[in-house]
């Protein structure tokens, strides 16, 4: 029930320092120690790539995903479209092992490439907020992610919740590999759940600057680079789909060839900034789009901060960095779609799950 909650869409993102704390102790020993369960790992440890298969806000995740195996299991990994990969199939490698993201386990995009790879032999590990789904039933292994019921179409709290379920996957077989001496990710999404609390603390003031921004704009975008520019891609999607404004995720360095001709006056602009390589060139791009008129809006990283910027958020392991940086982005979403009059938790022409191919 959503209780004194206007919208479940509210009530999602409020209970994700919740979901975090359940997913650490879920997925812990009886000596403290992050663990999943060991025949996933040796599955995943004799493979020679990953291949992550998801839709819409899980694709997005297996983006953040890619990043956190590939940095702490070296694994080779891809992520697919679910909807293309039929199509653009990949040279299979020769050990593959399979990655399905899906909150509801249920997405028959995903299921129909579960179907082919089940076929070929392939094993198969499903990540899902619901036990006994059915990618959960036809594939080999199964992570719960534990979030409790989504009702919104929206997706929230199971992004953050696959993120930390493949931090903590990664983490175990980093270590298991000898790669990874000892674990961090039990501290650092602790620290994680806090920073995003701190945020949900503050949510008056995105309020407000989703008035300031983009009560009136008919299109606008967010930029970054690296895991910034995943999250972008999720921050677009999740503006798009409940406000209905036309908002583009872009790598922030390939505005300037082609789409910093849609750059008006106003157009709100909006830079993720968690990452230190990137920072400089980020705020650069930002800038070049200010010089054409652009409403811009920074969300940076403690320490990468600048005193003009928008939001700050709390400063974490940057490998987590999307965790805490999506949320913003999460309530300049629901704010928007608010203030607009729209039906938050039922955006036109969407179903929670997407049952057909
Ligand atoms: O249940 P799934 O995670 O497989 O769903 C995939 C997408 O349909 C879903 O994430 C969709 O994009 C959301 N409405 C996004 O908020």
């Amino acid at each position: 029930e959503k209780g004194t909650y206007p919208y479940y869409m509210l009530k999602e993102i409020d209970e994700q320092p919740a979901v975090m704390r359940k997913l650490l102790l879920k997925y812990q020993d009886e000596n403290n120690n992050l663990t999943v369960d060991q025949a996933i790992v040796d599955a995943m440890l004799e493979s020679d790539r990953v291949y992550i298969i998801a839709a819409g806000t899980s694709y997005n995740g297996g983006l953040v995903g890619k990043e956190l195996i590939e940095k702490m299991t070296h694994i080779p990994t891809e992520v697919h479209v679910s909807s293309e990969f039929g199509y653009n199939t990949p040279i299979l490698s020769e050990k593959p092992f399979f990655i399905f993201l899906s909150q509801s386990g249920e997405t028959a995009d995903s299921r129909q490439v579960l179907v082919k790879t089940n076929a070929l032999g392939h094993p198969s590990l499903t990540v899902t907020n619901v036990a006994g789904s059915t990618l959960s039933r036809e594939s080999n292994f199964t992570l719960l992610l534990n979030a409790g019921p989504e009702i919104a179409v929206a997706s929230t709290k199971a992004y953050t919740a696959q993120i930390a379920v493949l931090a903590i996957l990664s983490e175990v077989i980093g270590i298991e590999k000898g790669l990874i001496n000892k674990g961090t990710m039990l501290h650092d999404i602790g620290i994680a759940a806090n920073a995003i609390q701190a945020i949900i603390d503050d949510k008056e003031k995105i309020e407000s600057l989703a008035s300031d921004y983009l009560s009136t704009s008919r299109n606008a975008f967010y930029i970054g680079r690296g895991m910034d520019y995943h999250v972008a891609l999720e921050a677009a999607l999740k503006l798009k789909e409940i406000s209905y404004i036309q908002t583009e995720g872009f790598a922030a360095g390939e505005l300037k060839h082609g789409t910093i001709a849609l750059i008006e006056e106003d157009t709100p602009v909006i830079a993720l900034v968690t990452e230190k390589r990137v920072a400089g060139h980020t705020r650069g791009n930002l800038q070049e789009t200010k010089a054409r008129g652009a409403h811009a809006m920074v969300i940076s990283m403690e320490g990468l901060d600048r005193p003009e910027d928008q939001i700050v958020i709390p400063h974490v392991n940057p490998l987590l960095s999307a965790l805490v940086s999506v949320i913003p982005t999460q309530l300049l979403a629901y704010y928007c779609s608010l203030h607009r009059g729209n039906d938050v938790d039922k955006p036109r022409n969407l179903a929670k799950s997407v049952t057909v191919e």
